[in-house]
């Protein structure tokens, strides 16, 4: 791992940097959007809540195991929260870790998304050094399995019925991908 603080990585498009306190109005604007948390663990953020996890994050550095990095996606140009990708390493190997991806709904259908996560599994498999990385999603939550197909993750499990979510019986999908197949897929 890195010994380094974390700064920010530039795509094309985005500038992935640290939650800040500028971010909070669009932050809690797409937390709070329906659509946006149709398939996440939370039905609502309050500005408290969501002050909590920009503070939170100023302490924590990408790769520490046990805890959520939010890589925030500012527009480049506007310097506007687009939306976020988590990574979060295990506590109980530091080899691997699970991605998740969160955008606002104005700014979905663009291909911000795939940016924002390519760039995170770069930084995940190149900088952090990482075996594997792994995302789960509701099996219902057709745009996150899209992306995940498009990141080249490879559908390793599927759960029926396995999580009681928001009053219903979900189910999930699992998705994977390891070091030297995003290093295959990059040509590398
Ligand atoms: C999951 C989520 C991040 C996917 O976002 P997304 O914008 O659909 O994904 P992408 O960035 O890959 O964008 C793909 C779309 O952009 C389009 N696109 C437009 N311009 C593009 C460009 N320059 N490059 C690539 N794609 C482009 C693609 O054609 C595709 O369109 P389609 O959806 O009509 O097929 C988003 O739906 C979301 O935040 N959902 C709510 C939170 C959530 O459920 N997260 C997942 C939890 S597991």
């Amino acid at each position: 791992m890195s010994g380094r603080a974390f700064t920010k990585i530039e795509t094309g498009r985005l500038v992935l940097r640290r939650l800040c306190d500028g971010d909070l109005g669009a932050f809690m604007a797409y937390l709070n959007d329906p659509l946006v948390a149709r398939y996440q663990s939370w039905e609502s953020y309050t500005e408290a809540q969501a002050r909590e996890v920009i503070e939170r994050q100023r302490g924590v550095e990408p790769g520490r195991p046990g805890e959520w990095f939010t890589f925030a996606a500012e527009l480049k140009g506007t310097g506007e929260l687009a939306g976020h990708v988590a990574l979060s390493v295990k506590a109980d190997d530091p080899r691997q870790a699970e991605i998740g991806f969160t955008f606002a709904r104005g700014r979905q259908g663009r291909g911000l998304a795939r940016e924002a996560a390519e760039a995170v599994l770069e930084y995940a498999f190149g900088v952090l050094g990482l075996h594997r990385v792994v995302a789960i999603t509701d099996c219902e939550n057709e745009r996150s399995v899209a992306l995940l197909e498009r990141l080249g993750m490879r559908r390793e499990g599927h759960f029926v019925e396995n999580i009681w979510f928001k009053g219903a019986w979900g189910s999930e999908y699992l998705y994977a991908l390891l070091r030297r197949e995003w290093l295959s897929r990059r040509g590398v």
